[in-house]
């Protein structure tokens, strides 16, 4: 069975039990199911197949090397934003005609080796990044392909935090001077403007607000292939949403599909993709131990774990909901617990009134749908190690990341 499924009351990843990875690599960890993002592409991917289309899979969403090489193998192309993804792009394999940069804040060095490795597209972000990027180019005798960004104005109505395409969010230029900035630009020998890109926000639970942002890219392209500027693509971004509490799909990526085509098709111009949490998000889920049970009376029931903000930090800092289950189902009866971190924070909280089957230390979780931003913002607070990570295909598992040492840890350190 393809992803996170109970059998003979058992948790599995893939048809193999989370308690074998977790006995054998130990707990915190990570485990991937590669079966769900295989389906999670084949299906964003058949959704767009009636226009010319390219997936950029946003690597920021989960760059552990095996995940985008997998993604790679799958035939998506790759979205960096910062030049680290850029580097991790490249030895999972891409070309730099695969790459686009995105970001908001490009540092020098950065933008000197997009020019140089000539990028499939750097997504500015102002009207400044465009002449830097222009000054680069020109002092290396070459054209830099751009594509400029937007900010719609359009509420993503996700959570303020991930939300980016309103006008007091610091993203893009603003769409009215979107035309005059680009004919000008397209003077300047450095730069090729090849596309027009927004990006409205992550975890976008509803398609209106990604239909309006693919309806306003529309409009703008049409206006600078009107001015004589030959665009190449139309960048709408990432953002769709998935389903954290269970309760079904919560945007259907056919009709996600259908709205930006129609939006997009009468221009006839390529569209780019930059998904993230879409694919990877419901493919991973993070495995952790009970390590104390307590109550205060008359209180709270908590429940500590071996992994907290630290492994996954999306609870922490925006009260984001993740489905906490038992890795051995059935037996004892359910109770209301607090399921929280071993770090020293209250904000270190995975879940508030949950119900598990009356957990004992020594008992095992998988905190669901972590495969995206989960593993990615580990940190090593409290100096606590980055967990290992595991991936499941096509019938075997490996540890595509080890847990870090003591000696991983300082090794930078003096
Ligand atoms: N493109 C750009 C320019 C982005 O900034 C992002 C995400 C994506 C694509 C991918 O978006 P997705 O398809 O994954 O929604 N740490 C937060 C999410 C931050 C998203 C940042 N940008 C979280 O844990 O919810």
């Amino acid at each position: 069975m393809p992803g996170f499924t109970y059998e003979q009351s058992m948790l599995t990843c893939d048809g193999v039990p989370l308690a074998t990875l977790a006995e054998a690599v130990g707990t915190p960890c990570y485990v991937y199911s590669g079966a769900t993002i295989r389906s999670r592409v084949a299906d964003l991917a058949a959704a767009f197949a009636p226009v010319p289309h390219q997936l950029h899979y946003a690597l920021k969403a989960n760059s552990t090397l095996a995940i985008v090489r997998l993604l790679r193998s799958l035939g998506c192309e790759a979205d960096a934003n910062s030049g680290g993804e850029i580097e991790v792009a490249l030895r999972a394999g891409f070309i730099p005609d695969q790459i686009v940069f995105t970001g908001v804040g490009k540092s020098r060095d950065e933008l000197e080796r997009a020019v140089t490795l000539g990028l499939k597209a750097i997504n500015a972000e102002s009207a400044g990044e465009l002449e830097r990027i222009a000054a680069i180019a020109e002092a290396q005798s070459t054209r830099a392909r751009v594509a400029l960004r937007v900010n719609p104005d359009i509420d993503a109505r996700s959570h303020p935090h991930i939300s980016t395409g309103l006008k007091r969010n610091k993203f893009g230029v603003a769409l009215e001077t979107a035309v005059p900035l680009l004919t000008a630009m397209a003077e300047r020998p450095g730069l090729e403007i090849v596309g027009i890109h927004a990006h409205i926000g992550s975890q976008i639970t509803t398609i209106e607000p990604l239909a309006r942002a693919a309806r306003a890219l529309a409009e703008i392209a049409r206006a600078l292939v009107g001015a004589g500027l030959p665009l190449q693509h139309i960048d709408v971004g990432g953002g769709v949403g998935i389903d954290y509490e269970g309760t079904g799909a919560v945007v259907d990526v056919a009709e996600y599909a259908r709205a930006v085509i129609e939006a997009t098709r009468p221009l006839g111009l390529s569209l780019i993709l930059e998904p993230g949490r879409s694919l990877v998000g419901p493919a991973g889920v993070l495995v952790a131990t009970v390590v104390d049970v307590k109550e205060h009376p008359g209180g709270r029931r908590f429940v500590v774990l071996d992994a907290g903000m630290t492994e996954l930090l999306r609870p922490a800092l925006y009260g984001a909901y993740h489905r906490i289950v038992p890795l051995a189902a059935g037996g004892r009866p359910p109770v209301l617990c607090d399921v929280v971190g071993p770090v020293c924070e209250s904000s270190d909280t995975f879940g508030v009134d949950r119900e598990l089957p009356d957990p004992r230390v020594g008992d095992r979780v998988a905190v669901l749908d972590t495969g995206a931003y989960g593993a990615v913002m580990a940190s090593t607070y409290n100096r606590r190690p980055i967990p290992p990570e595991v991936l499941v295909d096509e019938g075997a598992w490996r540890v595509v990341r080890r847990r870090m040492s003591v000696d991983d840890m300082l090794m930078a350190e003096a």
